[in-house]
């Protein structure tokens, strides 16, 4: 007889008891089927169809060409990778600053066709009606204040953000609202680690940060940062568990050497 276990899926309940029995919370990015089986396997608890597929798998230099049919076949492909962990898909810029029945559209888009769990946005006071009319047709929502690269036309550069006193308060505003309006959880990105903690400590959903210290419910990075697949990215808030960069160069070398060498394929790689 085989018995085969039960996978019991992460929710948004889930995530809010972590953050009540202080169990930090790990977040990574992924954008296709393979990293997401692997990512999900290994036990992350929230998987993110980050925007920030436009530069790594895309090769823009800003997340803000994605489209939201891009969006959409990224989260198909993760949804069918992912068996334990939420999986939360970033809506594209230009699909709900706009108004709130078009965000309100975007988001159910992503739901229907991807079967993905949550959405992200971007921002606070400014998309507070938008966030409203997702939560009310029962959408969770995942908030991302600080460095919301979304904007980085508006910000001129990547630099940390809310470091003064008038950006930092109205931060601290647009996170309590954001769990006012019924988000489910928030990022905050590369802003001061004293104020994300303090945001944490002020409101009752998970914080996840990115750059924004140790003090937040739990981490997020993007994949490719930690893999080392990219060397050229270095930032101070990146970990790299890997280096993947080199380790592919080495093998595809290799490879190459061995085709042109004619050592592979040998006798037992053949029929
Ligand atoms: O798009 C993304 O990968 C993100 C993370 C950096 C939080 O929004």
């Amino acid at each position: 007889m085989s018995v085969t276990k039960e996978i019991k899926r992460i929710t948004t309940e889930t995530l809010r008891k972590m953050k009540f029995e202080g169990e930090k919370i790990a977040m990574l990015t992924a954008y296709d089927f393979t990293m997401s089986t692997l990512v999900d396997a290994a036990g992350i608890e929230i998987i993110l169809v980050g925007d920030s597929a436009s530069n790594v798998m895309a090769g823009h230099e800003t997340t803000l060409p994605i489209t939201l049919d891009q969006m959409i076949y990224h989260a198909q492909c993760v949804v069918r990778g992912a068996k334990r962990a939420l999986v939360v898909v970033d809506l594209p810029f230009g699909t709900y600053q706009s108004d709130p029945q078009k965000a309100l559209d975007s988001a159910v888009r992503i739901m229907k066709e991807s079967g993905a769990h949550a959405i992200k946005l971007e921002g606070g006071k400014e998309i507070e009606e938008s966030i409203r009319r997702i939560v009310n047709a029962g959408i969770p929502v995942m908030g991302h204040l600080g460095l919301t690269p979304q904007s980085i036309y508006q910000f001129g550069s990547y630099k940390v953000r809310a470091k003064d006193g008038a950006e930092a308060n109205k931060l601290l505003e647009d996170a309590q609202l954001l769990e006012q309006l019924g988000c489910f959880s928030l990022v905050m990105e590369k802003i001061p680690a004293e104020l994300a903690t303090q945001v944490t400590q002020s409101i009752t959903i998970p914080t996840i940060g990115i750059g924004a210290g140790a003090g937040t419910d739990g981490q997020v990075l993007v994949i490719h940062d930690m893999l080392g697949l990219n060397n050229e990215f270095k930032p101070k808030f990146v970990r790299r568990y890997l280096n993947m960069e080199d380790q592919m160069h080495q093998a595809i070398g290799q490879f190459i050497t061995d085709v042109k060498d004619s050592s592979f394929p040998n006798a037992n790689e053949q029929y």
